[in-house]
Order: structure tokens, then sequence, then C-alpha cells
């Protein structure tokens, strides 16, 4: 069942490349420039006269919500904001029938998340589900949806449902720019191709397995970790972060990487590892620097780069390289070598990876 792997978590972890591919295959035609989203197209009318878009959603989720936030914005110029189910259900949220709500689940089963779905119904929002199990709670509740097509994820620390999650939301955006002229016709197509080249990227990062492995032998005894990123990557950081800890019990924070003079730095000296996302594009001079001040304090460094890069190469301890992708689709990317080091770590330290303590798959109570 575990189809030779030894946990379900790597399985998933090298199901990427298929996952993403099944997710985005009947949906995406690259060649002219179209995305076959039903759910979307049946309710265009809402999404294009949105207000705003509110997404809310729980855990890693929550993270993909994050990431859709950067997309969605940079692409459709509809404001985003994304919300922790949590807090968005009993906070007296201000939600008009000009919003549109996007929850985000894989289970489709979580409390939180589908107290969200009827309070906005309640206000006469219009509700759309990213989920991954059909049929499930959440994907019945909701007006429309769109499934990731992920396929069963078993291991407790999601990994192909955050991809997939991404995967759906980027084609959503990218639907609705069309749709509100915010991006060109050539714009759309080159996402598209690009889009179509992830799970060959993905497969590539799964090559450097021996390459993180062989780092985590150096960080499993670490006590605390950090994670830093900027723009669509720093809720990739934030995903590492609790992938390490859900799964090794490390405490592991994710930061903005610009975050870190305001507190942060304090915590760094020779012992304390910094995982910093630093992709070519986006804001890379910037998170240049904040490597700098963190080796100045004597941090370890382990740095995801695209190929070819020399500038961190030359100040990071480890270096991580990833293929080269455009900024908006680089978290698809970046964040699988950050699964693959917390699923080594964890199984150096001798833990439990697919059912880490204290954790359920889904939480079906608040
Ligand atoms: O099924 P959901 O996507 O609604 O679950 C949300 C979170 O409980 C989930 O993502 C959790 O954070 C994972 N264990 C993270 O790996």
């Amino acid at each position: 069942e575990k189809g030779g792997y030894e946990h379900f978590m790597l399985k998933e972890i090298y199901e990427q490349p298929q996952a993403i591919k099944d997710t985005y295959r009947g949906r995406l035609r690259a060649d002219d420039g179209i995305i076959k989203m039903a759910g979307m197209e049946d309710h265009m009318e809402k999404f294009v006269h949105a207000d705003r878009i509110l997404i809310a959603a729980c855990g890693t989720s929550w993270h993909a919500g994050l990431v859709a936030e950067y997309i969605f914005e940079d692409l459709t110029r509809t404001p985003v904001e994304v919300e922790y189910a949590s807090e968005f259900r009993y906070r007296n949220p201000v939600i008009t029938e000009k919003d549109v709500l996007i929850v985000i689940s894989q289970s489709g089963e979580t409390a939180d998340t589908l107290a969200a779905i009827k309070l906005a119904r309640e206000k006469g929002a219009f509700v759309f589900g990213v989920c991954n199990v059909v049929g499930s709670s959440i994907a019945r509740e909701s007006h429309a949806g769109a499934y990731t097509h992920a396929g069963p994820e078993i291991g407790v620390a999601s990994t192909k449902a955050f991809t997939t999650q991404i995967t759906v939301l980027t084609l959503m955006a990218l639907k609705l720019a069309a749709a509100k002229g915010t991006i060109s016709r050539t714009e759309l197509q080159r996402y598209l191709t690009e889009m179509e080249a992830v799970p060959d990227k993905v497969e590539q990062c799964l090559q450097i397995n021996e390459h993180v492995k062989y780092i985590a032998s150096l960080y499993q005894e670490a006590p605390n970790c950090l994670y830093l990123g900027r723009g669509y990557n720093f809720p990739v950081a934030l995903e590492g972060a609790l992938k390490l800890k859900e799964i090794s019990y490390i405490h592991a924070e994710g930061y903005p990487a610009a975050e870190m003079k305001h507190g942060p730095i304090a915590l760094i000296d020779e012992q304390m590892p910094v995982v910093v996302i630093a992709t070519r594009y986006g804001h890379y001079e910037k998170v240049v620097s904040n490597i700098q001040e963190i080796k100045s304090r004597k941090g370890k460094i382990i740095a995801v780069v695209m190929e070819g890069d020399t500038t961190v190469s030359e100040i990071a301890d480890h270096v991580i390289e990833v293929p080269e992708i455009t900024e908006t689709l680089s978290p698809l990317i970046t964040t699988i070598p950050l699964q693959l080091l917390s699923y080594h770590i964890a199984v150096m330290r001798g833990c439990n990876v697919d059912q880490p303590r204290n954790l359920a798959k889904s939480v079906t109570v608040e």
C-alpha cells in the first residue's frame, strides 16, 4: 500500500509530479490559452464583480491560501483577505453579498472551515470550495467548487494536498485574470506553458533527495530552526516550519525575511539553522542582505536557490538548487526540498512521521 516507500509521507511527496498533472489535466489547454473549470464558469459574474475575495482555511491549507493571496492580487487586482477559519467564524467579520469566500480543505471535514462557510452563506456571500476529498462536507456545503484530484493523502503531514491546492488556486486566478482582462492573452499562455513544465521541475527537485538527506543528518539534533522567505515564498517558509515542527517536534518558526530585524534576529547564534528561500526573482538582493545579517551573527544558512545561482551560494553554508521557474509558480517548486528536509530529520529522530503525536488527519471538532 505504501508502494515500496517506507512511509506514506514519502510516497505522497514523490507522487507530486503526477498529482499536479492530474490537477490541471483536463482543465488546461496551453495552446489556445484556455482554462476549463465548470465550477467557476457557472458563477463567473460573482468572481468578476466581487468587491473582495476572502479565503478561510486552517493549517497547511491556510498557507495555500496565503500563496493564493499573492497570486490573486497580482494577477486579478481583486483585493484578497486570508483568514484562519477559527478566528473568522468568531470575530463577527464584515461579509457582504459582494464578497466571494474561497475555502480550502484537503479533507473537506475541518470543523472551523465548515463553520466559516455557514457564516458566509448566512450573510449572502458566494462560497467556493477547494477540496481534495470528493463529496466531503465542505464540498457539499459550498455553492460551487473545484477538486484538487491529489488522490488519497494518508500521511498526517500535508504534502501533495498543498501543492495541488496551489495548482487549483493558480488556475482560478489565471481564469479570473483572463475574464477581467488584467492579464494579456500572451501572458496567460506563458503562464499555462510554465504550468505544464511544473511536474518535470518537481521531479528534478526529487532527484536531489540524497543531498537534502545529507543536510538533514547535520541538523537532526537542532533544538530550533528558522525559515525565511519573501513575497510568494513567505508562505512557503511558514509551511516549511509547520512541516518540521509537526513531524520532528523541533521548534520551528517561519517569518517574512525582512521581519528578522524586528525581533527574531536576537535568536541567531551558531546553534541556529536558518532555512532561507532565495529564488532569483522577487526580492533577491534584499534576501541576500538578510542572509548576510544572519551570517554575521554566526547563524547557519541552508539556502534554497535557483539553478546557477552564485551570490547566495558563496555565503550560504548549504545550498539546495531547484530549477528555474517564474516567481508566481515558484512555491510549487521551493516547497519540495523543505518537505524532504522535514521528512528526513523526523525519520532520523525516530519519529512516527505518518502519525505524529497529538495530531489527527482531519480536525472535525473545534
Ligand atoms: O483537511 P484540511 O485541509 O482542512 O486540514 C487543515 C489542517 O488541519 C491541516 O492542513 C494540518 O495543518 C496538516 N496536518 C498540516 O500538515
